[in-house]
């Protein structure tokens, strides 16, 4: 048979995830993705070969030389970045404390630094506090609370001469909304400040372009799109050469390396290319270059999460006992919703009881959630769909929520 495009196949995708065997709906994976074998393999088999520290005279050390410098690569090949502006890290959030302490240092008191309330707080409190060190302002971009929308149109006003850093997150991790970030970064750009854009939530969910965004620095984590535990952050090397972070003095102090700290986890950053290639796999034609394939693939990663997602949305709207936060125009696969008469906590209960997995509580989206009013009574509950969900997944959960209606 002959497609016009290549076929996204979830049966054989969930085949491909061991963990999946066990009955669960994985429905949190907005907090961290499972893995599907050709990770585990990889990074059991780089643990097997013999891995030693960077830069050593013996094949050992070789080996894990060249892991790295793979992991660089595949992951700007997720993003579009360039290898040798891939920050390699334990996670977003350790990465992004670098990065501001590093930018901090060109602040001046008075300068002024742009946050938002729809951001994960790893990409605000870091640089509230970098922010508070150098006398710097911070400035406040806000969500509108009756959609879920951040509006872009607020940050001309936001943005003016003494900015030097916009933080803005390419995608919720709770209510999802995919603010206009290239807009964004566009008027950051044009007042000659830099743009750091949280891709955490948004790099499961979809092809990503850090040129089309305009971000100057990008971050993601790789446990989010089905690799192990290690987060990158991608910048121009251009733009990483003007920064010194705090390093020990025998560190290595060429970009990427200078913002890295101490030995990396060899093994995992194995499991991140593992996973690189598993996403270029999941629909796309054999050839090409790995981002060409990991682009065919996203793409259709995304036509199949929003299909998926419609019916699961459109399922929790017709329960007059829910209620959902969030109804961004542009959005990803993920939703946010309160059941009267359960607080967040019994709905994750009830639905664990039923081999459901979703997260309930503030997911760190700590002022989204406060302008929203609903953290100090727990919040909501978040069930988030990846590619591996399928719609047997979609259905208990809303059997399960039904059977909250009182
Ligand atoms: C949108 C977003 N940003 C940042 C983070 C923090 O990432 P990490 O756990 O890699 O520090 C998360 C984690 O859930 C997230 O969802």
């Amino acid at each position: 048979m002959q497609f016009d495009r290549p076929v996204f196949d979830v049966t054989a995708v969930r085949a491909s995830y061991p963990a999946l065997a066990d009955g669960y709906a994985y429905l949190d994976g907005a907090a961290g993705t499972q893995v599907p074998a050709t990770v585990i393999e990889a990074i059991s088999k780089a643990q097997a070969s013999g891995l030693g520290n960077a830069g050593g005279a013996f094949p050992a050390s070789t080996r894990s030389d060249e892991i790295t410098a793979g992991c660089r690569a595949a992951v700007a090949a997720v993003v579009g970045g360039r290898p040798d502006g891939v920050i390699l890290g334990p996670n977003m959030t350790t990465l992004t404390y670098r990065v501001a302490g590093a930018l901090a240092k060109t602040w001046q008191p008075g300068d002024e630094v742009v946050v938002s309330r729809l951001d994960h707080d790893a990409n605000v409190r870091p640089w509230i506090q970098a922010a508070e060190r150098a006398g710097a302002v911070i400035r406040w971009a806000e969500v509108d609370t009756s959609t879920g929308e951040l509006p872009a149109g607020q940050y001309a006003s936001l943005i003016g001469d003494r900015t030097r850093l916009v933080a803005v997150t390419a995608a919720s991790n709770v209510i999802g909304t995919r603010p206009d970030v290239a807009a964004i970064t566009a008027m950051a750009r044009a007042a000659g400040a830099l743009s750091y854009v949280d891709g955490v939530h948004a790099t499961p969910h979809g092809p990503v372009d850090v040129a089309l965004l305009g971000a100057d620095f990008y971050a993601t984590s790789a446990y989010k799109w089905s690799g192990p535990h290690i987060g990158a952050v991608i910048a121009a090397p251009e733009l990483l050469e003007t920064l010194h972070p705090d390093k020990l003095v025998p560190s290595p102090d060429e970009v990427p390396w200078r913002f890295e700290l101490g030995t990396p986890a060899y093994a995992s950053l194995a499991g991140v290319t593992a996973a690189v290639h598993h996403l270029a796999g999941l629909a796309a034609p054999a050839e090409g270059t790995l981002r060409d394939r990991v682009l065919a693939s996203m793409t259709e990663v995304q036509r199949y999460e929003e299909d998926l997602f419609a019916v699961l949305l459109a399922g929790l709207e017709a329960m007059p006992h829910v209620t959902t936060y969030g109804k961004a125009a542009i959005r990803t696969a993920t939703s946010y919703f309160t059941v009267a008469g359960s607080t967040p906590q019994q709905v994750a209960e009830h639905l664990a009881a039923r081999r459901i997995n979703v997260w309930n509580g503030h997911n760190y989206a700590w002022e989204l959630t406060g302008a929203l009013g609903i953290r100090d009574g727990g919040s909501a509950v978040r069930a988030g769909l990846v590619h591996y969900n399928d719609i047997s997944d979609v259905e208990r959960l809303l059997a399960a929520v039904t059977e909250l209606a009182r």
